[in-house]
């Protein structure tokens, strides 16, 4: 599957990573061509990933990955021209944090709407899924903890393209995917960033994710 990946960013580039290496072609987007970050994580990829502008990556994508700075993400997709998200899945990386310069990040947006369903009102002909927003971009791929692997939390608002990131997730180690519906979940999921933040400061580590004990 072609994936283009808006972003040139640490979670951008670990997606894009991930995505090479369950056999996926890549395209990582930015503002501007050329982005040397890009293009040294494209020379480590053996020729299944390459670099473009945001519009370049939006084309190249089946399925397209907006992973940008949150409080971006909707000049990110102006830019990168709405119309080529037509009829895409759209996977939601994004969390839209807001830094006062102490302190952990506060959401910028919350309670009565969230960077996923803006992202979604702006994209209405595309299919939204909100997935990989609640853990650090080095367990994005094969994450290995000793109490098994973590849960990956989605939402959004159309059933197959939540088939088609769960799929997805399936390929990069993660076979616990909890659907809880349409993408207003994306409130909920946007806050659990925070409170990952949060915890991980308190345990003075990142290597942590979240997963739900059942019995
Ligand atoms: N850090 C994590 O482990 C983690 C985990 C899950 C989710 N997230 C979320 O994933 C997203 C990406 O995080 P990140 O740390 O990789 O990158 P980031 O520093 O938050 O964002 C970098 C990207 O945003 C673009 N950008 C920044 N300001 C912009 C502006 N004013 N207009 C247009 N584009 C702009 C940059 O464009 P250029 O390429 O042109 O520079 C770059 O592609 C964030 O929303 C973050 O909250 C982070």
């Amino acid at each position: 599957m072609k994936v283009g990946i808006l972003g040139s960013g640490d979670v951008a580039r670990s997606l894009g990573t991930g995505f090479v290496a369950s056999g996926h072609h890549v395209m990582l987007g930015s503002r501007e061509p050329g982005n040397p970050k890009i293009e040294e994580w494209a020379r480590g990829t053996g020729g299944a990933g390459s670099g473009g502008t945001f519009t370049e990556a939006a084309k190249f994508g089946e399925v397209v990955v907006v992973a940008t700075l949150g409080v971006a993400s909707s000049d990110v997709v102006r830019l990168a021209g709405p119309d080529y998200f037509t009829g895409k899945v759209v996977i939601d990386a994004t969390n839209p944090l807001q830094f006062d310069g102490s302190g952990p990040p506060r959401l910028a947006i919350g309670f009565s709407t969230s960077a996923g369903e803006e992202l979604q009102k702006l994209l209405p002909r595309a299919r939204v899924v909100k997935a990989f927003n609640i853990v650090g971009n080095a367990h994005f791929y094969r994450p290995t903890f000793p109490g098994g692997p973590p849960d990956m939390i989605i939402c959004g608002n159309d059933a197959s393209a939540k088939e088609t990131v769960t799929h997805l997730l399936h390929e990069f180690g993660w076979p616990n995917v909890i659907d809880i519906g349409g993408i207003e979940g994306a409130r909920e999921l946007e806050t659990l960033c925070i409170l990952w933040v949060k915890t991980a400061l308190k345990l003075q580590s990142f290597d942590i994710a979240f997963k739900v004990l059942r019995k």
